[in-house]
């Protein structure tokens, strides 16, 4: 693979700032959030009030703390512009989440978010190893979803070409990485293995596309899930995190040269990890749910935005702001199996570590007595499709997940190529459990 670290000069100043510098950059920016909020949300107002505390009470980051938290709750009861801190004439762009369990989320943009949101995504692409010139293949969704647009805007502001493919069309998507040669894909890690499988279908070595670098991101995958693409695709496949209550994509984003973590565009977006179960502030290290306040939104700037994703906050490496280990989950995923808590992306890395079975895999739940049970629904490499290697790998991996996770399990393996490949983000828990 390429060498595609930084050269002297390629970061912005902020990027490289001490600690200090930064610090000094967010406190002013948290407080004129706070008042910006107070001022002009009823939602703010009321919440601050009815806990004591007024935006003037804010003189160091720490006393952020004491302010109160926002629920995606709150966005729904205040849908669809409640939350906006601007007139709607002001706002530029809506984006909405699909509302598929639920009411909507909407959220807002002014041209000036826009263009934070731009830079945020290009510093993004950049500390992927993307520079000006390159043509990016973006295969996130256009729309409503952050992701295809957010993607869009940050790779012209960069300087790249730009291909918006969007989601979908898997055929055409391989054809125009042939005949388009872009350097950079931007998609979900599971639809790039449905868009691996087609290069496969269609005889071509994957390893010798013009991709030198994936950006992925919108779900959780993991580092065995990396080490699978990049294998399989000779190029480097780096994290990128957001979330569209708080922007949209590029909130933190891999650096290429150490791939630790995702390093969180602190100057914008200034992250806690507080307990999951609790309000309690965790110090940086401690595992819990990542926590964001906007620094610089406009539009509709977020306190506290509970993000329900789980990580911890580690320091700076190739950068000098906070990193975030890769999220196991969000804890709305995790399934509690007879007293045991897992998440989808620890049967993905016992998956990815048995030889044998391809990275396609759901998690299917049953109660048919009175006990939970978990059906792992897994696929075989075409190699391994016989009786006697499905057999095999079936009591290899439910060992392993007992051994590992601590739940006993059933594993059915499956023939390649017969679970529903996603799109978008990959649904990886099918609960067939009544709703008691
Ligand atoms: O998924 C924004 C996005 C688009 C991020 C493209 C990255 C790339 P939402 O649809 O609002 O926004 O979903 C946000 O997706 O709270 C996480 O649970 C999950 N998520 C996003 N990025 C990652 C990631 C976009 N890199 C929700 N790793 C978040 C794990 C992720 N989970």
């Amino acid at each position: 693979m390429l060498d595609l670290s930084p050269k002297p000069g390629d970061l912005d100043p902020i990027e490289t700032a001490s600690r200090d510098e930064l610090a000094a950059l967010q406190l002013e920016r948290l407080q004129w959030t706070l008042r910006h909020a107070y001022d002009n949300v009823g939602f703010y107002r009321t919440s601050f009030d009815r806990h004591g505390v007024h935006p003037d009470d804010c003189r160091t980051l720490a006393d952020l703390a004491r302010f109160p938290f926002t629920a995606k709750n709150d966005l729904r009861d205040n849908y669809p512009f409640g939350m906006f801190a601007v007139p709607t004439e002001r706002v530029a762009r809506i984006h909405a989440s699909s509302g598929t369990t639920g009411q909507a989320t909407v959220v807002g943009y002014t041209s000036r978010d826009i263009d934070t949101w731009a830079e945020v995504v290009a510093r993004s692409i950049r500390a992927s190893g993307g520079r000006a010139g390159d043509k990016v293949h973006v295969a996130y969704g256009y729309g409503l979803f952050t992701g295809g647009l957010g993607a869009h805007y940050g790779a012209e502001k960069l300087g790249c070409t730009v291909i918006p493919v969007s989601g979908g069309m898997t055929e055409r998507q391989v054809t125009l990485i042939q005949d388009f040669r872009p350097d950079i894909i931007m998609v979900t890690p599971s639809y790039m293995l449905a868009l691996l499988d087609e290069f496969d279908r269609r005889g071509i070595d994957a390893t010798k596309t013009s991709l030198k670098v994936g950006v992925f991101g919108a779900e959780p995958w993991t580092d065995v899930m990396r080490h699978e693409i990049e294998a399989r695709l000779d190029m480097h496949a780096v994290d990128i995190y957001g979330l569209s209550e708080v922007m949209g994509p590029g909130i933190a984003n891999e650096c290429v040269e150490t791939k630790d973590g995702l390093h969180i565009w602190e100057d914008h977006f200034y992250p806690e990890i507080v307990d999951p179960l609790g309000d309690a502030v965790q110090s940086d290290g401690q595992a819990g749910e990542l926590v964001f306040t906007t620094l610089t939104k406009e539009a509709m700037p977020v306190i506290r935005y509970r993000t329900r994703d789980l990580t911890r906050l580690l320091p700076g490496t190739a950068r000098t702001m906070r990193r975030m280990e890769k999220i196991t989950g969000r804890s709305d995923d995790m399934i509690i199996l007879r007293g045991v808590n897992l998440f989808p992306t620890q049967v993905e890395e016992l998956i990815l570590r048995t030889p044998g079975l391809a990275p396609h895999f759901q998690l299917v739940l049953s109660r048919p007595a009175r006990l939970d049970e978990m059906t792992v629904r897994v696929e075989a490499r075409p190699a391994d499709f016989t009786a006697q290697r499905r057999e095999e790998l079936s009591a290899q991996l439910t060992r392993v997940i007992k051994q590992n996770i601590g739940v006993s399990s059933t594993v059915d393996v499956v023939e390649p190529g017969t679970l529903e490949r996603s799109l978008g983000k990959a649904q990886r828990i099918r609960d067939l459990r009544p709703k008691d």
